[in-house]
């Protein structure tokens, strides 16, 4: 059997850039996600010209639909959530690929169907049998879905059949190491991908290039040179629609897991020895093996959670979290979590790394500050001359770029400092927008490279990483022992005071 690597069809894709002809099937293609952003995303790649002629997809879902009425939808996914259809010939050539077949996920009758549907289109549309199966459906779904597949044998040849699995993957450690072993009773892990759509932003893989490809920074890259970094990730939105899910998730789940931890490995990893998946996922999973949170036995002192109360954003007012449709009104889900994580190795010792992440914040942002040690000495001595320390910001939306605060003589006969930023901006050095996470990693998965996608060990270990916080947290508590925060503020006090107490502040953002 051929390695990945070895593999002779992926490095050929890889070099094509255009995958082989194939059958996308999104389970779940009446939800959201498929009509927001999985059609338009294809769409977009069709557009450019990196879909090849063959490309089917087949949607499957409960309700009984029409090809006809799937694929009116899926026009309307695009007009609505893209920058539309273009060319109506376009259009007419992509709609041709576009299949709809219903079907209920726990039932096996449905997955014999599907099977000779896709067999019938395999001689229309000249698809060879490869096959990709996207699970675009609640998480409660995909044992059933993953194990029915393996039953009806439709995950059988690894190098024609895979298998992409949306977040989130388990609930907890426990929960991921069970779906992982399903997983792994029905297929190879080179044909799972699993989707953290973080990774599929450019931001998110110029932190490799950014560390990598440039000689400058990395001798500073460590311990001795760096005091802290801290990961934001804010949101101004609520619950919004999604209140069944988030009320079983919170911010720990929903974005702490994945998301902040994926910023935080491509941060604190060592070089991989090349860009193969396989080299990038394995440092990424040595660095979490290392990482903790800094007092386990106080969580107190490396973990807070909040909600949001109500408040004021853009001069409406904005309900509180419990007060949100299908939210308990007693909740006590986070929606918004602060950590202290300490990484065990020569690199990082003693350095702190604080994540932060939540709703209702008074700004949408994400960044990674790299905050460095400030000088050894300062012969500036005056208030005015007081110098702040060095802070290399990588911002991950929206205005996207890298900017790297220094002080600088301000212009005239005394001698007195000012801070000041260098900056590099996506949008006018490279004059476009960046893409939407999912073009990138549907090209990807269809060309079979599952570098931008978290392998087994990575999730059970980011897993492992969160679980003190998370039993302490699922435990039956007071109501109101959770720390509350105004909707439209940055975080409750005692997130403040994770690193006031380290005689440090967050960032203003
Ligand atoms: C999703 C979470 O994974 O990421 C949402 O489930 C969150 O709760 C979203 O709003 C944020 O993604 P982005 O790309 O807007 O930062």
């Amino acid at each position: 059997m051929l390695t990945l690597q070895e593999n002779p069809l992926r490095v050929g894709l890889k070099q094509a850039k255009t995958p082989e002809p194939l059958i996308l099937v999104i389970f779940g293609a009446s939800g959201d996600l498929t009509q927001r952003k999985l059609v338009p995303a294809l769409y977009q790649l069709k557009k450019e010209g990196r879909l090849p002629a063959e490309m089917t997809i087949v949607g499957v879902a409960r309700r009984e639909w029409s090809h006809d009425y799937f694929r009116q939808q899926m026009r309307q996914g695009i007009e609505e959530f893209s920058d539309g259809i273009g060319k109506e010939e376009l259009w007419e050539d992509f709609a041709q690929g576009l299949y709809y077949c219903a079907g209920n996920m726990d039932e096996g009758e449905s997955y014999q169907k599907l099977k000779t549907f896709l067999g019938e289109l395999d001689g229309k549309r000249g698809t060879r049998g490869n096959r990709v199966f996207y699970l675009a459906v609640s998480p409660k779904f995909f044992p059933a879905a993953i194990k029915q597949l393996g039953a009806a044998k439709m995950l059988t040849e690894p190098l024609k059949h895979r298998l992409v699995i949306e977040k989130p993957f388990g609930k907890d450690l426990s929960s991921a190491q069970v779906l992982n072993r399903i997983v792994q009773n029905v297929c190879k892990e080179e044909q799972v991908y699993r989707i953290d759509h973080y990774l599929g932003k450019e931001t998110v893989q110029n932190l490799l290039v950014f560390r990598f490809a440039n000689a400058i920074f990395e001798p500073l890259w460590n311990r001795n040179y760096i005091d802290n970094i801290q990961i934001t990730v804010a949101e101004t939105v609520g619950v919004e629609e999604r209140a069944g899910y988030y009320e079983t998730a919170g911010a720990l789940r929903d974005m702490v897991q994945n998301h902040l931890l994926q910023l935080f490995c491509l941060t604190a990893m060592e070089a991989p020895s090349g860009i193969s998946a396989d080299s990038i996922r394995g440092e990424k999973v040595k660095v979490l093996q290392g990482t903790h949170l800094a007092d386990i036995k106080n969580l107190e002192k490396s973990a807070i959670r909040g909600q949001y109360t109500g408040g004021w954003m853009k001069g409406k007012p904005i309900p509180g979290y419990r007060e949100e449709k299908d939210v308990n009104p007693l909740s006590t889900t986070p929606t918004f979590v602060a950590l202290k994580l300490m990484v065990d190795n020569w690199r990082w010792q003693g350095v702190p790394f604080y994540l932060r992440t939540g709703k209702r914040l008074p700004k949408k942002v994400s960044e990674i500050a790299i905050q460095f040690k400030n000088v050894p000495l300062t012969i500036f001595q005056s208030a005015a001359q007081q110098t702040n320390p060095n802070i290399l910001a990588l911002r991950i939306q929206p205005n996207e770029g890298i900017s790297l605060r220094f002080e600088a003589k301000m212009l005239g006969a005394e001698l007195r400092t000012r801070t000041v930023d260098m900056d590099f901006s996506y949008g006018s050095s490279f004059g476009m927008a960046t893409a939407d996470a999912y073009h990138r990693l549907l090209l990807d998965c269809m060309l079979g490279d599952q570098t931008l996608f978290t392998r087994a060990d990575e999730v059970e270990e980011a897993w492992r990483v969160v679980t003190p916080a998370l039993t302490a947290w699922d435990a039956p508590a007071d109501p109101n022992s959770i720390p509350f925060y105004e909707a439209g503020t940055w975080q409750p006090a005692e997130a403040e005071f994770l690193l006031n107490r380290d005689g440090r502040r967050w960032r203003r953002l």
